[in-house]
């Protein structure tokens, strides 16, 4: 999505910017601009394309002088990425310039009504109607305007703006899209991550919804939509820029599948004391815990297909039903929860449109939220009852690894934290999950391993037009993660089934040297699945098992073998998920893509 980063300071600005765009383009963009201000006039320079265009044009930002700009990449939404329509936008007499990120949902009538007033718009964008709203309403006090069009505007936004009649002053807002202001002595800064500013400053301030910030190069200051001052909190960002960094990996999605050993531990450990699940985090009294007779999981994508591995676990050790919902479906469907619900919402990001609508309809319906999020500080971690941190760190590629693995250790210490209290467990069972719940991370390293094997293996379907997961119970959840990491940067055709299923339609895609990838990990499906692969197999598939370490006679069917490390088999998606994951980047490697950007995609979808 959309990515913002403005400075005002003692330095030049464009420099700046584009520092702060380049690592915010793991977001996800397809065109960049900026804005500066200089010598009583904003001039704006913007590209199709890469930053790399921008920063040609602009002679890596030496030409566009200036100590005070907004910069911004657009992933587009209303209008096709262009030169036009990229940001920053204009008003009419080039005295007010914006950028935005997020959905303007009322842009159109608004557009109209402008219109009206004889106002002439240049671009398809909804942002361009922000830019004209504020030259309609100003009247030399940029505060007013921009309280009254907040009023006006429906949807989600950042906003960045300058005034060219209030020079060394930048503003900015927020409504449901990521915000964050930074301070430091040579200068202070807005942006919509961290990492973007992370080279200047730990000092940071999370706006929160309908808040304005006013920034000079001396100060910040921060107003509610009334524009009375507020008092806000700063915090030290205590991760540093090698997190954002490489760190001799080709990839930032390799580097993070090689952290996830030490994410999962980062998850599981601070919630053991003396061999007993501790969830301080999550408020919920006893009796709640014990009244509860339903969770909703609701979550978008891989934090989805956690949930439904979530599912399967939760359900079958604590033995309480569990309804797994995408947010964008959850948030309309208007479901039926009585007050000994709980709704869990897991996100990486915590900024997930769908997802925090989803929550705040569960809250709106009277339950509490636990929110499973990796990103302290975002939306969905401040807006949920109780929140149940992720400790996978900052996570770059758009194909989440790590944070996934994190949430599925999140899971699965609710679950069996929850067997216990419920008395669904025996003691000697639940210490013994305890026990195999630490071992994970060991598994995870071991499997990490066995690399150059997956790689090969991948070489040889680099060229595949359409592969197939198939696998029962916890394996079929499994397979869904895997389908969507393969898709998502390989372009590939892919999809998961749940094995059983195969005979009622799919199985007349089946053809000649298609991969069919088994996951069948599950002791009591294992005989099942096998079928499964042996019916694809006499229908010309090229079948590719992942399995416990032990079911040797697998490969009487499979043609290729992937063994994982024995486990609870309630906890086998988090092995198994390696080598789909090592498989995907593989594939996408091969084919020349770009792994960590893949096209269409945003690291954090912050608009419906
Ligand atoms: O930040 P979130 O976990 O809420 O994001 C949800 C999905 O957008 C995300 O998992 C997406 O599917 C990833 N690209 C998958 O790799």
């Amino acid at each position: 999505m959309c990515g913002i980063v403005g400075y005002v300071g003692q330095n030049e600005a464009a420099p700046i910017l584009l520092d702060g765009l380049a690592r915010l383009e793991y977001r996800g963009y397809d065109s960049a601009g900026m804005a500066v201000y200089h010598d009583g006039e904003i001039e704006i320079v913007k590209a199709k394309g890469r930053l790399r265009v921008l920063r040609e044009l602009t002679n890596n930002g030496l030409d566009l002088k200036g100590t005070i700009g907004i910069g911004h990449t657009r992933w587009a939404t209303h209008g096709e990425p262009s030169v036009t329509n990229s940001h920053p936008h204009f008003n009419k007499d080039k005295s007010i310039v914006v950028v935005h990120n997020g959905i303007i949902e009322n842009h159109q009538p608004l557009r109209d009504r402008l219109i009206r007033k004889g106002y002439r718009f240049i671009s398809d964008t909804d942002t361009e109607v922000v830019a004209h709203m504020l030259d309609n309403y100003y009247n030399g006090d940029p505060l007013e305007a921009i309280s009254k069009v907040m009023t006006r505007i429906e949807g989600s936004y950042a906003l960045g703006v300058l005034f060219k009649d209030h020079p060394g002053e930048m503003y900015a807002v927020r409504k449901d899209s990521p915000l964050i202001v930074g301070v430091s002595d040579e200068g202070n800064f807005i942006a919509s991550d961290i990492p973007a500013i992370l080279n200047h400053t730990r000092n940071v301030y999370f706006i929160d919804n309908m808040e304005i910030v006013k920034l000079t190069r001396e100060a910040v200051a921060f107003y509610n939509i009334d524009k009375e001052e507020i008092e806000k909190t700063m915090t030290v960002i205590d991760w540093d820029m090698e997190a954002a960094e490489k760190g001799g990996y080709e990839h930032f999605m390799l580097k993070e599948i090689y952290e996830q050993p030490k994410a999962v531990r980062d998850t599981i450990n601070p919630r053991i004391k003396d061999g007993e699940i501790v969830i301080d985090e999550w408020h919920m009294t006893e009796e709640e815990v014990q009244n509860l007779n339903k969770i909703f999981i609701v979550a978008c994508g891989s934090a989805y297909h956690a949930g439904i591995s979530g599912k399967y676990v939760i359900e079958g050790i604590a033995r309480i039903p569990v309804e797994v919902d995408v947010a964008s479906e959850f948030r309309y469907r208007d479901p039926i929860i009585d007050d000994n619900s709980l709704v869990i919402v897991i996100s990486q990001s915590g900024e997930t449109a769908d997802s925090l609508a989803a929550l705040r309809e569960a809250q709106r319906k009277g339950v509490k939220v636990l929110g499973i999020v990796n990103v302290v500080g975002s939306s969905i971690a401040r807006e949920a009852d109780s929140v149940l941190y992720t400790w996978a760190g900052l996570e770059i590629a758009v194909a989440t690894t790590k944070a996934y693995s994190t949430q599925l250790a999140a899971l699965y210490l609710l679950a069996i934290y929850l067997g216990n209290k419920r008395g669904k467990l025996e003691y000697a069972q639940y210490k013994q999950m305890v026990e195999e719940l630490q071992e994970l991370p060991d598994k995870i390293q071991s499997l990490l391993g066995d690399k150059e094997r997956i790689q090969w293996f991948a070489s040889k379907f680099a060229a595949s037009r359409d592969i197939f997961y198939v696998g029962r119970g916890v394996d079929y959840a499994t397979c869904m993660e895997g389908s969507l990491k393969l898709k998502e940067i390989s372009y590939i055709h892919s999809e998961a089934y749940a094995a059983g299923e195969l005979k009622h339609g799919t199985i007349s895609l089946v053809e000649d040297g298609i991969l069919v990838a088994s996951v069948l990990t599950q002791p009591q499906l294992y005989e099942k699945t096998v079928s499964n692969m042996v019916e694809v197999k006499a229908r010309g598939a090229y079948v590719m098992a992942l399995t416990n370490i032990g079911n040797y006679d697998v490969e009487d069917v499979a043609n290729f073998t992937i063994y994982i490390p024995k486990t609870n088999p309630w906890f086998t998606t988090s092995l198994a998920i390696i080598p789909l994951q090592l498989f995907a980047y593989y594939v996408s490697l091969a084919r020349g893509l770009d792994v960590d950007k893949p096209r269409n995609l945003a690291k954090s979808v912050t608009v419906e």
